[in-house]
């Protein structure tokens, strides 16, 4: 038996220490720091248990690498292979992390159920019994699906060999653990371990990994950062619990663009892929409201026309609120300066709201005029004609400048029935005869000019 040794780790960021400390010198955190056994073995291969020997990798010419196992398997999930780039790469490790409840579980075990390829599905959190119940409300009817409740990363690969799966998704590598390692599971140690010894096994048979990842209260992945670098992608499944959408982005991606888009909405039998999402984001109601108008924003390639809603109203205490849903705060306080001060608005005797429908969260600046035109809107409770929509950001100096793709934006939105949309005097566009009428803005006094 190998000599017992220790070392302290920062559970917040990872970084590794001598001894005790009170902070964290990495990340300034104070009482992040534990000991953790580290027991090294000689081999820590992940077939050391099972068959001795290990393999050695040795240099390959560039021209002699075989990439045929680079092909991608099809998820027969369209949201899903879009966001990894057109399927997932044989041999890579997929992380997928995100909040309680949101439905990381569901999501994978609907993929397993649903393709074709042998897989198995390695569950540290939940018995066979109530992952039988899962699969039934989603697809009773799976002859390739297996599932395994273990974590014990040795049994895993024992198992592992004997079945040949295709693709093994493992929920959640917070509860794995491997013999290699004393500390408990989900601790630093455990989870880079258990994380080496699945790339190692990915890599070697080119099997592709899909991991699910807890998230801390902050929205990081939990665990070390090193984690989010040793995996090949990182997958963010985000949305409000209390709202049917979901949303799965690549915050990494070695295989494709981290600017790919899918959208799900949570049903009684699982998630179902939204193929057009614009059709849904916008509400229904019954005549025009005060207070709400459409964006045409873009999340990676996809057009998206999304509401946005603003509630304007006299302030009650001296400070006055200003709250955003789905939008930037900061950005919120940016765009009411410049109303402020360009247009000669009073709101700083006013409570701001701000919505974005849906539960999503918009990062494209594309979105700025119509949270003016939302605010402006409701702050002359005036309601904007509901086939209006907007598309371009707005500069620090009232100027309305212009975004990218906006020929896409503008197709899209006259595909829903939109009648016109306002874009920036210096969008340059070479589409003509479009039936919806493109309205050119270069400050934001024209936008008021245009709208009251
Ligand atoms: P789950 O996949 O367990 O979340 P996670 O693994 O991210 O913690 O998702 C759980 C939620 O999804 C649960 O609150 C119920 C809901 N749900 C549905 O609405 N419909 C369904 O068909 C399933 C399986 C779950
Ligand atoms: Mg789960």
């Amino acid at each position: 038996m190998a000599k017992v040794k220790t070392t302290f780790f920062c559970q917040n960021c990872g970084s590794q220490f001598a001894k005790w400390q009170g902070q964290c010198t990495s990340c300034k955190e104070w009482n992040t720091i534990a000991e953790e056994v580290i027991q090294k073995p000689e081999k820590s291969n992940w077939k050391t248990q099972s068959q001795a020997g290990t393999r050695i990798s040795k240099p390959l010419k560039i021209n002699e690498i075989d990439t045929s196992q680079e092909a991608r398997l099809d998820l027969q999930d369209n949201e899903f292979n879009r966001v990894l780039g057109g399927g997932m790469v044989n041999g890579s490790l997929t992380l997928l992390g995100g909040e309680p409840g949101i439905g990381k579980s569901t999501l994978l075990l609907q993929i397993a159920l649903n393709i074709n390829y042998k897989t198995l599905y390695v569950s540290g959190e939940e018995s066979q019994r109530q992952i039988k119940m899962r699969a039934e409300r989603v697809n009773p009817s799976s002859e390739s699906c297996y599932i395994l409740t273990e974590t014990k990363t040795q049994n895993i690969f024992k198992q592992i060999e004997s079945l040949k799966p295709e693709i093994v998704i493992i929920d959640s590598i917070q509860t794995l653990h491997s013999d290699f390692i004393e500390s408990s599971a989900g601790s630093i140690s455990q989870i880079k371990e258990c994380t080496t010894e699945l790339i190692k096994f990915a890599k070697e048979t080119a099997t592709p990994v899909l991991l699910i990842g807890h998230i801390t209260k902050d929205g990081h992945i939990a665990g070390p950062k090193i984690l989010e670098h040793m995996v090949d992608t990182v997958l963010q499944f985000e949305g409000d619990r209390n709202h049917v959408f979901r949303v799965l982005r690549a915050n990494k991606n070695r295989f494709g663009s981290t600017n790919e888009l899918g959208i799900y909405e949570m049903q009684g039998s699982g998630l179902r892929e939204v193929s057009n999402p614009s059709e849904i984001l916008i509400s229904e109601k019954d005549g025009e409201l005060s207070g709400n108008a459409v964006a045409a924003t873009l999340e990676g390639l996809r057009p998206l026309m999304i509401e946005v809603q603003a509630l304007v109203s006299t302030a009650v205490y001296g400070t006055p609120q200003r709250s955003a849903t789905g939008f930037n705060a900061k950005r919120l306080n940016m765009i009411l300066a410049i109303l402020e001060k360009r247009a000669g608005f009073r709101l700083g005797a006013k409570d701001v709201f701000l919505n974005i429908t849906g539960g999503i969260t918009v990062d494209d600046p594309a979105i700025d005029l119509a949270v003016v035109a939302a605010i402006l809107s409701s702050n002359e409770d005036m309601a904007l004609p509901s086939d209006f929509c907007f598309a371009a950001e707005v500069g620090l100096s009232g100027e309305i400048r212009p975004v990218q793709r906006v020929e896409q934006r503008i197709l899209e939105a006259e595909k829903l029935g939109f009648s016109t949309i306002f874009i920036s005097k210096y969008s340059k566009i070479s589409i003509k005869n479009t039936l919806i009428v493109v309205q050119k803005v270069s400050k934001i006094e024209d936008i008021i000019h245009h709208l009251t």
